[in-house]
């Protein structure tokens, strides 16, 4: 199946909001720069508000991947959304699936 770069995100906003399928449409994002890892992603930008009481603790919770890729595009309050030039749909799988599984980290402090 092949997706216009435009459908791609349609379809994750709808997936999202539906909340019933697996986001799959990310393996289809156009290739950028070298993609960046998910530590790397998650370190400059994720963690600068997670883990610093700014937003709440999102490591260790098993937080499903496609609530995550959502909250990214989405945003929500305080949360800013990111958009694809920011953090390409290939990161955002890798860092979603990353926070998903990633364990608690002791040195982090939420709200
Ligand atoms: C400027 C600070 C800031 C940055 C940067 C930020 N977030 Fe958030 N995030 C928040 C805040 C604040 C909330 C709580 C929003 C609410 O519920 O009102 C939140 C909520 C979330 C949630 C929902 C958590 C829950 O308990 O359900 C997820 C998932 C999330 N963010 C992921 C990310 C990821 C992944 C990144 C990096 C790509 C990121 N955030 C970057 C501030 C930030």
């Amino acid at each position: 199946m092949k997706f216009t770069h435009h459908s791609v995100r349609v379809l994750a906003l709808v997936t999202a909001c539906a909340g019933a399928l697996p986001l799959v449409a990310s393996a289809e994002a156009p290739p950028s720069a070298t993609p960046r890892s998910p530590e790397k992603v998650y370190a400059s930008t994720c963690g600068y508000c997670h883990g610093r009481n700014v937003g709440p603790v999102i490591l260790g919770r098993g937080l499903p991947v496609v609530a995550i890729e959502a909250m990214v595009r989405n945003g929500l309050n305080a949360m800013p959304a990111f958009r694809p030039s920011e953090i390409s749909d290939v990161e955002l799988a890798a860092v979603a699936a990353w926070v998903s599984a990633s364990a608690a980290n002791g040195q982090e402090h939420g709200k």
